[in-house]
């Protein structure tokens, strides 16, 4: 968010930036679902619901996660909140407290950690490795374990590495969780933007490990480019949701309710937008990588999912060395005042010496900002 602010500066100021800072999707949202967001005006649709969301919405998405994964959730277990943020908010509110460690994997997405410490816990990383494609295996989060831990946080796919949890890995952590009676949180809120058919069924996964310690957090955000219809949900035992909820309602109560009927168009209608963008996302993806990884400077792997390419740039950082380019925020700034083009420095996830490029963005602009980052970098390769 702090890169886009830059950019929208820049860009007031009269200067072109290509922006690769982005965390949401670049496409309208599709029109079935504003359709039904302008009836629900016309309609008067525009008193308060219920704080935790319309009842038809928390069946839409019970159905939703019925379908996609064949678990089973009561109406009374799903609430609705104003992104899959407020979802995660809740929950760590709800659940965590002084005196708690909650676990989470780095690199992260920092409102993760941020909301662990709103709510007066404290957040333990477990690092994952770009090597090994950043994958998060349960016996480093059983080290991670002590009397304290009251929760892990899983998010897959991830942000900022596009890596997903493979299920046998979720299962023992399920199943730790379990023997100590530790709290998962699951961020989905990128899991219809997974590119291969891969096995991703973590729903089901826990429901069979651990199902009254789960909580689920969901987002149409992403899925159906709503971000800024402010929609997601929580899944979870009856009385856990029913704290959400409480909190929820004193804060801000419900959700939209333009929103809510927006969104139950979106989960209910026909899925072949979220495919369409899936598709062009996953071309996007290939090119870039294509055209970026060409230069052995620019380290990356194709993520499995969401729509980020994270690239380790340490090659070309030098270190001590005065005038070069010291950190991957150095290599961001530089890349902004040199090259005009706007990426989102590792240092935000916790992961200094990577870049964060998001290819939620037209082909065009992939392919002037590619040139213009593989020129900066052949201009910067020789003070490295
Ligand atoms: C990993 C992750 N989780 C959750 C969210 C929350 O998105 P929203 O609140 O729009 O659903 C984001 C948004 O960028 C994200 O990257």
């Amino acid at each position: 968010m702090k890169v886009t602010a830059t950019v929208d500066r820049l860009r007031r100021e009269g200067i072109e930036v290509i922006d690769f800072g982005a965390g949401e999707p670049d496409f309208a949202t599709p029109d079935a679902i504003k359709a039904a967001g302008h009836d629900a005006i016309d309609a008067n649709f525009t008193k308060y619901t219920p704080a935790s969301g319309m009842l038809e919405l928390k069946r839409a998405v019970a159905d939703r996660y019925r379908a996609d994964y064949g678990v089973e959730y009561a109406e009374s277990e799903v609430m609705v909140t104003a992104g899959g943020k407020q979802a995660l908010f809740n929950a760590a509110l709800a659940l965590f407290g002084p005196g708690d460690e909650v676990i989470t994997h780095a690199p992260y997405w920092p409102s993760l950690t941020e909301q662990v410490k709103l709510a007066d816990a404290t957040p333990v990383l477990v690092r994952t490795h770009a090597d090994d494609g950043f994958a998060i295996h349960a016996e480093a989060v059983a080290r991670a374990v002590t009397p304290r831990t009251r929760g892990i946080i899983i998010n897959s796919p991830g942000n900022p590495t596009g890596a997903l949890i493979a299920e046998e890995e979720l299962a023992a952590i399920g199943q730790l969780a379990a023997q100590h009676r530790i709290w998962i949180v699951v961020d989905l809120c990128y899991e219809r933007l997974i590119y291969d058919a891969v096995a991703h069924n973590l729903p089901a996964v826990l429901a069979r490990t651990c199902r009254d310690l789960t909580v689920l957090c969901g987002s149409a955000s992403k899925a159906y480019a709503m971000t800024g219809w402010r929609c997601g949900w929580a899944l979870g035992p009856a009385p856990l949701i029913a704290a959400c909820g409480a909190i929820q309602s004193h804060a801000t109560s419900n959700v939209s309710s333009i929103t809510q009927k927006a969104a139950l168009a979106a989960l209910t209608g026909s899925q072949a937008p979220v495919r369409a963008m899936l598709d062009e996302y996953r071309v996007r993806r290939d090119s870039l990588f294509g055209w970026l990884s060409a230069d052995p400077r620019l380290v990356c792997r194709k993520p499995a999912g969401a729509f980020y390419l994270f690239i380790d740039v340490g090659a070309l950082l030098s270190g001590i060395e005065p005038g070069g380019l010291r950190t991957s925020a150095d290599f961001a700034q530089a890349l902004l005042d040199e090259a005009r083009v706007a990426v989102t420095p590792g240092e935000a996830f916790d992961a200094p010496g990577f870049i964060r490029i998001s290819y939620a963005t037209s082909m065009d602009i992939l392919r002037e900002g590619s040139t213009r980052l593989l020129e900066f970098v052949r201009a910067h390769a020789q003070a490295a």
